[in-house]
């Protein structure tokens, strides 16, 4: 990778993940029934109530925010982490797709379409699996008393992440979306072959769709990434479960507070 490319990719992460002027306070409009209706009425004269929030160095660099705008909430180092790993399966020639399950407003599979076209990269494509309306009621044990899937923040429609990737450029036919729930679409996804593996779904359910639709599709030399162990300890649970059951004993390597990843030997 030539220093140019290196440094539009810098300037890509820091633009997803909204830290490229780290010390600038951050606005988000306040949302709730009152409000809204203020709202409404102000934006007619171009004014409206907001939330001046002023975030950390670290709470953007590590993701340990939802940031109002940015089209990622997984920070500096996890995107790194993921341009790390393509490079890696690229150099290696490692076969097979890429696949997040779980994107949210789109910024880390812009992210990996976008490091695949730095590498001329054009055999392999990228999987944006999610609901594109946020997390699934609570079914399995381990997620009960979770409450994301009332939270709004996390619902983002299809056609709102497919024009994220249209204003970065990087809307095209290496880029597939699977639209709706895990359970349902990972079953029947025609992928036949990944490098990468992302679960990024928050919860025990979605951990599990992931894995046991997917790891045994990831190529021997491939990455497994996990963004919630640190985070969601059901997360955890469903990743340490499944390793057992299948005994995984990889190395699994630490990127920042919450995310890990281990490459697949066997
Ligand atoms: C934490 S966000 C993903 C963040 C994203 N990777 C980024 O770069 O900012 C989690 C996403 O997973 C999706 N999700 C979680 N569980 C799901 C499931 N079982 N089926 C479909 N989508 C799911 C939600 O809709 C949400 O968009």
């Amino acid at each position: 990778m030539t220093e140019i490319e290196r440094l539009y990719l810098d300037l890509l992460k820091k633009s997803l993940s909204d830290s490229l002027r780290l010390d600038k306070p951050m606005f988000r409009i306040k949302d709730n029934v009152v409000l809204n209706v203020v709202n409404k009425i102000l934006m007619t004269v171009n004014y409206s109530v907001i939330k001046v929030l002023f975030p950390k160095r670290e709470d953007l660099i590590e993701g340990k925010m939802l940031p109002p705008t940015a089209e990622s909430m997984i920070g500096f180092k996890r995107l790194d982490n993921i341009q790390y790993c393509i490079e890696e399966v690229v150099k290696n020639k490692i076969e097979g797709d890429i696949l997040e399950t779980g994107a949210w407003r789109g910024g880390a599979t812009i992210l990996m379409r976008a490091v695949l076209k730095v590498l001329n990269v054009t055999d392999k494509k990228v999987w944006v699996a999610d609901s594109f309306e946020g997390l699934p009621k609570p079914s399995f044990e381990a997620d009960m008393g979770d409450k994301y899937y009332l939270f709004k923040g996390l619902n983002v429609g299809l056609e709102e992440v497919k024009e994220n990737f249209e204003r970065y450029s990087m809307l095209d036919d290496q880029v597939v979306f699977l639209k709706g729930w895990f359970k349902d679409t990972l079953p029947v996804a025609p992928i036949d072959k990944l490098s990468i593996l992302r679960l990024d779904g928050d919860m025990y359910e979605s951990t599990m769709d992931g894995l046991n639709n997917m790891y045994h599709k990831l190529s021997i030399g491939g990455y497994c990434i996990v963004d919630d162990y640190g985070c969601v300890p059901a997360c955890k649970t469903a990743i340490e479960e499944f390793r057992a059951k299948h005994e995984i004993t990889d190395e699994i390597h630490k990127v920042d507070w919450t995310g890990v990843y281990w490459k697949k030997t066997k």
